[in-house]
C-alpha cells in the first residue's frame, strides 16, 4: 500500500471520532471526513452493497481526489471502510476521478476509474490529462493494475479531447464480455458519450460514439450510466454549463436522462426524449446499481457544483448522497421512488384524514420532526373552485423554515430554502412544472436532518435540497390559500 493511501486511512480513522452521529444524516451516506462528491463504484459485491465516492479527506472542500468507501446491507445503514484509493501513481497523481465497479469472473472486485495527471499548457495553464485505469481488490484493499492506463488518448475518436475523457461506467454483457460508457469532449467543446467493448474487462476498444450533445444540454457531459429498463434504453448524464430551458433545465450544472431505443446490430441509440433527473437544487452525478432482486436503483450526489458554498464551518464533513431511488419507466417518464427498504424504518404512524384548510395555516398534532416520511394528498375542497396555493413548511422554528409550495393554476411547485440558515447568495429556490388533476396532487417528503427530497405524484418528478438549520427547527405546518382537503400520513424515520 502506498504511503499516500496509508496516510489517508490513518487520517480518516483519527478524525472520524470528532464527528458525532447526530451531526450527520441518519440514513443518507455522508463523507466519512472531509469532502465528498460523486458516487463511484456503486455495486453489489460479496453479499453487500458497496459505495465508493469522490473524496478529499483532508478538508471539507474539493481537493486531490481519493476514493472513499462504505458498505451496506440495505443502502440505508452504512458502514465506512478504509479509503480504497489515493492519488499515488504517475497516471493518477492529481486525482482518482469517478468510475465504477464490477465483479470479475475470478471473484475479485474491479474498479475502473479516471486517473488525472496535470501538464502545463502553452499559455502556462494547468491541463488535466485524463486516462482510464483499473484496480483489483477483495472488497477492502485494492491494487492498481500494473499495466495502467488501459485507455488513453490513443483510444479516442478523432477530435476527442485527452483533457476531458472520464467517468467510465462498466457492465457485463450476457455473453460474458464487457461494455463501458464514458464521457468525452469533442473538438467543438461539446460533450459526447463513448462506448467501449472488452472481452476481459482489461483490453478495451472503441465501439461507437453513442451520442453527441450538438450544442444543447450544456457543454461537457459527465458521469454517464446506460441501461435497459422497462423496455426502454436509458442514458443518465450530468452536464456542465447548461442554459435554462423553461423549467426543465436550469443554468449551470444539471442532470438529465434520455429515453430511447438501442439497436445492438447497428450500435445505435435513438433518443426519444430527455428530461431533468431531479428538479430541485442539490443533485448531480447519479449512478445506478442492479440489485440482486433485479431492481434498478439510483443514488446521486445530493449537492451541486453551483451550490457547494452552502457550508457550515462547524461540521467537518461536506457532501451527502441522495436516497437510493428505485427507477421505472412509465409513459415516457423516468419514475423514482424511495427504495422500499425505507418502509421498514418507518415508525410512529400519524394519520390525519379530510383536514379542511381554508385561507390559513395549520399545525397537525404529531406532525413534526427532522427525520420524517410525510405523505400528503391535496384535493380541492370545491372542484368548481380550485385552491390558489398549498405550502408545506418544514424544518421550521421562529426564524427558520424550508418550504415547498404548489400553485395549481400555474401548475408549478417551488422548493425554497432561503430561510434555512444560508449566509451565501447562492441558489435557494427552484421551480418545476407538476401535473395535477384539477388541483388533486400527491407529495411524499423525506427529511433526514439536513435534506428534503420531494417525490411528486408517486415519483413522476423529484426535487431535492440540502439545508443546515439547527435540528431544533423541527416544525411542520400546512398553509392553503383558498380551500383544500388534506390527507396526511406521517412516519418518523428511525436512526437504527
Ligand atoms: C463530476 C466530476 C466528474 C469527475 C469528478 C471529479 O462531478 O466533475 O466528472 O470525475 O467530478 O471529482
Amino acid at each position: 500500500m502506498s504511503q499516500v493511501l496509508r496516510d489517508a486511512r490513518r487520517f480518516e480513522e483519527a478524525q472520524e471520532s470528532y464527528i458525532s452521529e447526530e451531526s450527520r444524516p441518519a440514513f443518507h451516506l455522508s463523507a466519512r471526513v472531509g469532502w465528498m462528491n460523486d458516487p463511484n463504484g456503486f455495486s453489489w459485491y460479496d453479499g453487500q452493497y458497496h459505495m465508493f465516492y469522490q473524496y478529499h479527506p483532508y478538508d471539507s472542500i474539493w481537493g486531490p481526489m481519493h476514493w472513499g468507501h462504505a458498505v451496506s446491507p440495505d443502502l440505508l445503514h452504512w458502514t465506512y471502510l478504509p479509503a480504497a484509493m489515493a492519488p499515488d501513481q504517475p497516471y493518477d497523481r492529481d486525482g482518482c476521478y469517478s468510475g465504477s465497479a464490477i465483479t470479475m469472473p475470478d471473484g475479485r472486485q474491479m474498479l475502473m476509474y479516471t486517473g488525472v495527471s496535470c501538464e502545463t499548457g502553452p499559455e502556462g495553464q494547468k491541463l488535466e490529462v485524463q486516462t482510464q485505469n483499473l484496480a483489483f481488490g477483495d472488497g477492502v484493499d485494492y491494487e492498481k493494475y500494473e499495466n495502467n492506463p488501459v485507455l488513453t488518448e490513443r483510444d479516442l475518436p478523432a477530435g476527442g479531447s485527452r483533457y476531458a475523457f472520464r467517468d467510465p461506467k462498466i457492465w457485463a454483457l450476457p455473453d460474458g464480455t464487457w461494455r463501458a460508457i464514458m464521457a468525452n469532449n469533442n473538438e467543438d467543446g461539446g460533450g459526447q458519450m463513448l462506448l467501449y467493448r472488452s472481452p476481459d474487462a482489461i483490453d478495451w476498444k472503441l465501439e461507437t460514439v453513442l451520442v453527441r450533445n450538438m450544442d444543447r444540454l450544456g457543454r461537457m457531459w459527465e458521469c454517464p450510466d446506460f441501461f435497459e429498463l422497462d423496455g426502454k434504453q436509458v442514458l443518465l448524464a450530468s452536464a456542465q454549463d447548461m442554459l435554462p430551458y423553461h423549467l426543465e433545465y436550469h443554468n449551470g450544472n444539471g442532470t438529465f436522462y434520455m429515453l430511447g431505443t438501442w439497436d445492438e446490430e447497428s450500435k445505435t441509440f435513438t433518443e426519444e426524449c430527455n428530461h431533468s433527473v431531479d428538479y430541485g437544487i442539490d443533485f448531480y452525478a447519479p449512478q445506478t446499481v442492479l440489485t440482486p432482486d433485479g431492481r434498478r436503483v439510483m443514488i446521486g450526489w445530493m449537492q451541486n457544483w453551483d451550490t457547494c458554498n452552502l457550508h457550515t464551518d462547524s461540521v467537518p464533513w461536506f457532501g451527502q448522497m441522495s436516497l437510493p431511488r428505485e427507477l421505472h419507466v412509465r409513459d415516457g417518464v423516468l419514475y423514482q421512488t424511495p427504495i422500499r427498504e425505507l418502509d421498514e424504518r418507518r415508525t410512529g404512524k400519524v394519520v390525519h384524514r379530510d383536514v379542511r384548510v381554508e385561507d390559513r395555516w395549520v399545525v397537525l398534532p404529531g406532525v413534526s420532526g427532522r427525520r420524517v416520511d410525510l405523505e400528503v394528498e391535496v384535493v380541492p375542497a370545491d372542484p368548481e373552485k380550485v385552491y390558489e396555493k398549498i405550502a408545506i413548511r418544514f424544518a421550521q422554528d421562529d426564524c427558520h423554515q424550508t418550504f415547498m409550495s404548489f400553485r395549481p393554476k400555474e401548475g408549478q411547485l417551488k422548493v425554497d430554502r432561503k430561510f434555512s440558515g444560508s449566509r451565501r447568495a447562492i441558489q435557494h429556490q427552484r421551480r418545476a412544472n407538476v401535473r395535477h388533476d384539477n388541483g388533486t396532487v400527491k407529495f411524499r417528503l423525506i427529511l433526514d436532518r439536513f435534506s428534503a427530497e420531494i417525490f411528486v405524484n408517486d415519483g413522476e418528478k423529484v426535487l431535492s435540497t440540502t439545508f443546515y438549520t439547527t435540528q431544533s427547527a423541527d416544525g411542520i405546518s400546512f398553509e392553503v390559500e383558498g380551500a383544500a382537503i388534506l390527507n396526511v400520513t406521517k412516519y418518523s424515520l428511525e436512526e437504527v
